[in-house]
């Protein structure tokens, strides 16, 4: 990258609450109201149950979120090969496929059906029809698991093809028949991460049958194909790149003012902590290379930007 948007902060412990607040929300508002938690409430309400049913580990948890890294986002220490859920799949596919049962439901891929491993263990294959969703499927389960949110580890294994981690649950649309029955989990601190994922991301499909309602909880996002992969607007500042078509997501609202006077969401100030922020930017660039390699420098760089506007209305305990 010849040119980086902003100062580069280097990597640091941090103790902040990132996204440990409640969320209110009142019916007609564009906005929500949030309210940071006190520390010990805070590590209550984050102390989950591991959602991933492949070979779970306490790396999972702090990719997810967990109470001693109640934001998520990549371990600090290497992770052990039998931690690794990318590991866990690709062991699985080595082992042979045992049994098939189609997931139907989707309108896109080729095939989405649940596997059974010889080896035991269960994951989902989903064959797309262009390389590019599947580079897609790839790269934002990075970055979602980057900042903590609820995303599918996956695998690839060929130009069209990957296999992800099952996650629990059922399609929201099959659990809620109106925005305002779901609103309390789009509120929630999950639905919040997958919010950011789809803002940074851009991600253009997040309808509810691509996301996962497990015992009350938004237990997983899911189908990362189809995505906006155009550059940041370039007659901005960097820092201050407009919201892309990811602010069209269902949970993409509370990060938002609403529509300013181009019709164009606006962001606003926010109860992030900075310090989450600069380690999300950090891992960010640390993976940048999975992008360039690819071919998708124009959205790395739009998801960057979008990262560092966000920054700058971080109003969280380091600001
Ligand atoms: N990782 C997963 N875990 C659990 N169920 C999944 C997963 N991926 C897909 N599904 C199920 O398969 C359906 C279709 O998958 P999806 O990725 O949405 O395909 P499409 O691109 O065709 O919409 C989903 O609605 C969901 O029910
Ligand atoms: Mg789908």
């Amino acid at each position: 990258m010849t040119s980086r948007p902003g100062p580069r902060t280097p990597p640091r412990t941090w103790t902040s609450s990132g996204l440990a607040y409640t969320a209110t929300y009142t019916p007609g508002r564009k906005d929500a109201h949030f309210e940071q938690l006190h520390p010990r409430a805070r590590a209550g309400r984050f102390a989950r149950k591991p959602w991933h049913t492949l070979h779970h580990s306490e790396d999972d948890d702090q990719a997810a979120g967990s109470p001693s890294n109640p934001t998520g986002g990549a371990p600090a220490r290497p992770r052990p090969d039998t931690g690794d859920p990318a590991a866990a799949l690709a062991a699985g596919v080595a082992s042979g496929i045992a049994s098939r049962e189609p997931l139907t439901g989707g309108k896109m891929a080729e095939t989405v059906e649940r596997v059974t491993f010889n080896n035991g263990s269960i994951a989902v294959r989903k064959v797309v029809h262009e390389p590019v969703e599947a580079d897609m499927e790839v790269l934002t389960s990075w970055l979602g698991r980057t900042i903590g949110a609820r995303v599918p580890a996956v695998h690839q294994t060929g130009p069209t093809e990957i296999y992800m981690e099952l996650v629990p649950g059922v399609p929201a649309a099959q659990v809620f028949t109106s925005r305002a029955e779901a609103e309390p989990l789009i509120t929630s601190p999950e639905g919040l991460k997958i919010g950011l994922l789809d803002i940074l991301a851009n991600n253009r499909d997040r309808n509810y049958g691509n996301w996962l309602v497990h015992q009350g909880r938004l237990s997983g996002g899911i189908d990362h194909s189809v995505i906006d992969r155009s550059p940041p607007d370039k007659d901005r500042r960097t820092g201050q790149t407009r919201p892309g078509s990811g602010a069209k997501s269902m949970f993409a609202a509370y990060w938002f003012a609403g529509l300013n006077a181009s019709f164009v969401a606006d962001w606003k100030d926010h109860p992030l902590d900075p310090a989450d922020i600069d380690r999300w930017l950090h891992d960010l660039d640390a993976g940048q290379a999975r992008f360039t390699d690819r071919g998708y420098d124009d959205w790395f760089a739009g998801i960057r930007a979008r990262l560092y506007a966000l920054r700058d209305h971080a109003k969280g305990p380091s600001s």
